[in-house]
């Protein structure tokens, strides 16, 4: 099927079915859903939407791949292999997948094309290279025994992920579980489902077995909450909001007790000292908050800045703020999309009333860009307390929150007071200031003069509210991995 958006620009949209034990097929109940232009509030097209009764069937086709068959059977190296192919495959396609990600997501081609896809071929092959390096250890026990442990998959996983990056959380997912020799059901958000029935295209292509992989788009109560309550799945990993976190929590903890992993929201501290390099601060600032339309998980969405370079700072970032580039995201020029969709435009209108009425000072944007879509202006608050509404709550949006900061002490006494403890960042050159930082804050990750750096070998992962486990790098294969210990008389 070929789409045309009305931008000039044509995107090639492949099967709309669920992917079952490879291959495409209806659901269950016969259903269909709409997925959204956010660009235009237009239908791009209908899908096959999953329930519960479909997750049955996926679980059922990979609970046997698990079990019996070539996966099972599969060498590791041979794994590695297919996770390789599957790499080329998404590199080969890398320019069709980005428009249907730009299509169906609304961030700027640009950026699917320039950051998501290349990570996202990054990651798969990082972890193609471990499929055959995943190994146990000798252990020198008391008495004539010989001891040892194999990392075993743990079995049938669950993976249900959120719109903001689609292609790069299923390859995130995907990859080091895949790797690890699991097998899955993935469940994309539904307001972007689009890319990973290509992403599913291509698993057939690279040629994995049946049942390994298996995809249904749906709704998160209906097939997010099959996945969540279900008792033939080993492990669920989340990545979203806090409220869905602690629902699959409980619908783990009131099922099989089934492994949880997740990754939720953050309020991220970006602290800037005096004795930074101001305009390499500022324009990291602006990146660490409006990048992907500001719905990142690790935003800077709470923006500390040294009350000696405070004023400078706030007239240049709002300078920076003015001059970015919103509207078409197929247009190579654009810096900024729309929102995702209708309820996250007016979750952050909601915000930026609530800023206006807390108390603090909005010196740009706040008002919805043109009369169709969902674009919002670039906005810039400052003196923002750490107690107001919206330096405490994910706005998830192009909303800066400035606040001023005396001394080392009282940035990280304010940079902890949230739930969250996603992410971190430190602008200064004084190293005494910069270790006070890394270890002070509470926070799985801290940059240093740097913002949203990203590497498939680098754990990323939430201390707090902000989640539990660590995925990419070596720590998120474990993850993935049950730990069996063998013991042998002698
Ligand atoms: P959400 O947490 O509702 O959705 C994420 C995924 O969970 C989607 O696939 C959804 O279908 C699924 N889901 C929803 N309800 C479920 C349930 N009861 N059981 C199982 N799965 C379920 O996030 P939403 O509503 O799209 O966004 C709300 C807020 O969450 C955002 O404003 C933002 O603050 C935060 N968020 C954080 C993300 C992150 O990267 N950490 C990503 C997306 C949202
Ligand atoms: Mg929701």
């Amino acid at each position: 099927m070929v789409i045309a958006t009305g931008l000039k620009q044509q995107v090639q949209i492949g099967s709309t079915q669920l992917l079952i034990n490879n291959k495409w097929v209806e659901s269950v109940s016969g259903k269909r859903f709409e997925t959204i232009n956010p660009a235009t509030g237009e239908v791009i097209c209908d899908l096959a939407e999953a329930e519960a009764r479909d997750v049955d069937r996926a679980v059922e086709a990979a609970r046997k791949a698990f079990t019996t068959g070539d996966w099972r059977q599969m060498s590791a190296t041979r794994r590695g292999e297919l996770l390789y192919k599957l790499a080329d495959l998404i590199e080969q396609n890398q320019e069709e997948l980005a428009r249907i990600e730009t299509l169906d997501n609304g961030k700027p081609l640009n950026e699917s094309l320039n950051v998501d896809l290349p990570l996202v071929v990054s990651i798969y092959r990082y972890y193609a290279g471990w499929a055959d390096k995943i190994q146990g250890k000798t252990i020198p026990v008391n008495g004539s025994y010989f001891c040892y442990t194999r990392h075993e998959p743990v079995g049938v996983v669950g993976m249900i992920i959120p719109w903001n990056f689609p292609l790069v959380l299923q390859a995130v997912k995907m990859a080091p579980a895949l790797a690890t020799g699991n097998t899955l059901i993935l469940k994309p958000a539904e307001q972007t489902p689009l890319s990973a029935l290509r992403i599913g295209e291509l698993i057939l292509e690279a040629g994995f077995p049946p049942g390994v992989v298996n995809i249904l788009p749906g709704y998160g109560p209906t097939v997010g909450g099959a996945i969540a309550n279900h008792l033939d799945i080993d492990k669920v990993t989340f990545t979203g909001s806090v409220e869905v976190g602690r629902q699959i929590l409980s619908a783990a903890a009131n099922s099989n007790l089934k492994r949880v992993t997740y990754h939720l929201s953050g309020k991220s501290p970006n602290i800037v000292f005096a004795d930074a390099d101001l305009e390499q601060a500022i324009e990291g600032a602006h990146l660490a908050l409006f990048f992907n339309q500001g719905q990142v998980c690790t935003a800077g969405s709470r923006l500390f800045v040294e009350e000696k370079c405070y004023d400078e700072f706030v007239a240049k970032s709002v300078a920076r703020a003015k001059q970015r580039r919103v509207g078409d995201p197929f247009d190579p020029k654009t810096e900024q999309g729309p929102q995702i969709d209708k309820t996250q435009f007016d979750k952050i209108r909601h915000y930026i009333r609530s800023g206006v009425d807390g108390g603090a000072k909005l010196l740009c944007g706040g008002e919805r860009v043109g009369d169709r879509g969902y674009f919002i202006q670039p906005t810039v608050f400052a003196d923002v307390q750490n107690q107001m509404e919206i330096a405490q709550e994910e706005i998830f949006g192009p909303v800066m929150s400035i606040i001023k900061f005396r001394d080392l002490d009282d940035v990280i006494k304010q940079a902890n007071a949230t739930p969250y403890g996603l992410a971190s960042a430190v602008w200064t050159k004084d190293i005494a200031k910069m270790h006070a930082i890394a270890s002070g804050i509470r926070a799985g990750t801290v940059w240093v003069n740097c913002y949203g750096v990203l590497d498939p070998a680098a754990p990323a992962g939430g201390f707090k509210q902000s989640g539990v486990g660590r995925e990419l790098g070596e720590y998120g294969l474990q993850q993935y991995t049950e730990i069996k210990t063998v013991t042998v008389k002698l």
